[in-house]
């Protein structure tokens, strides 16, 4: 079976993709699969017709690749990936579509709103503190904590340099205080909860990549019940957006409140796929391999 792994393009976390797909094509030439590295470029359509592998393995992050493009590309050309279809793809990859998806099925997520960023330099869209994001981007990018004392000024100066600058889409929840989870999905289960501790400041992208920057508590401290309601609701938000093999669904538990306290952030559709990453960390914990997890995902695919 010849696969070809989508890795790269152009989007903001493009080396978290090459480390994904890099990690994922090495497991599947381990596994015996014929595999293609393709680092996606605006001929990727003319690249794959070429190619005419049996099946794309998508490792690929942000926009364009999780957001839908890639995977109506795929449809149209007939031949079948990884992961989440498009419609899926395009709700998940925006974080304000994904509540106004989950939270009317009673999936708990922050009250955020969206704003512009001429009106953030006149009034702060919430109380502080709050969390400013780019509503579609990944891997953290983009993304300020605004606090009573921040250097942003307050309402944050027109000069601010935020990490948020360069996007235009923003969105503003409120900061929930506590401990950062999260739920890996493959197929029809809930694997396990994972809780992220940064040594430092949050869980932003030096966090999340560099070795030792982040300590990973799998499974995580925390009653069962707690626990219980988070592998719940990641599978629930899984099915109700339509995901395909894998997904990942990142929480927020303030655990001065309890069970009230659990908040989704997101349901991620591409999850990565690197030595650090989370997925393949929870399916160790379940048993199975790296190499036993690409294969069931490409299996998936083609089923
Ligand atoms: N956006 C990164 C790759 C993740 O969700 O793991
Ligand atoms: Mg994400």
């Amino acid at each position: 079976i010849h696969v070809a792994v989508l890795m790269g393009g152009w989007s903001n976390e493009r080396p978290v993709s090459l480390m994904s797909g890099n990690g994922v094509a090495d497991a599947l030439e381990k596994v015996g699969y014929q595999v293609s590295r393709v680092d996606m470029d605006r001929n990727i359509a003319q690249v794959l017709t070429a190619l005419r592998p049996d099946v794309v393995f998508n490792a690929l992050h942000g926009v364009p690749g999780e957001d839908g493009t890639v995977q109506g590309m795929l449809d149209l050309m007939g031949i079948p990936y990884t992961h989440s279809g498009m419609v899926t793809s395009v709700i998940a990859i925006d974080k304000e579509l994904t509540k106004q998806c989950l939270v009317p099925a009673g999936i708990p997520m922050p009250k955020g709103t969206m704003v512009d960023s001429e009106s953030l330099y006149i009034r702060d869209p919430l109380p502080r503190p709050y969390v400013l994001k780019p509503v579609n981007e990944g891997s953290s990018v983009g993304v300020a904590i605004v606090t009573e004392d921040s250097n942003y000024g307050n309402p944050i100066a027109r000069d601010a340099k935020g990490p948020w600058q360069e996007f235009d889409r923003l969105l503003a929840e409120p900061f929930i205080k506590g401990r950062e989870l999260t739920v890996a999905v493959l197929g029809d289960k809930a694997l396990c909860v994972t809780e992220l501790k940064p040594k430092s400041g949050f869980y932003d992208f030096d966090a999340k990549y560099t070795d030792g920057l982040t300590e990973h508590i799998c499974p995580a401290e925390i009653p069962d019940d707690i626990a219980q309601y988070m592998l719940d609701t990641a599978l629930r938000a899984h099915q109700l957006l339509g995901c395909k093999g894998t997904s990942r669904t990142d929480f927020r538990w303030d655990d001065s409140v309890g069970m009230d306290g659990v908040f989704v952030l997101e349901t991620n559709t591409q999850p990565g796929m690197t030595p650090l990453s989370l997925v393949p960390e929870q399916a160790r914990h379940v048993g199975i391999s790296y190499e036993q997890l690409v294969d069931i995902i490409v299996k998936e695919a083609l089923a």
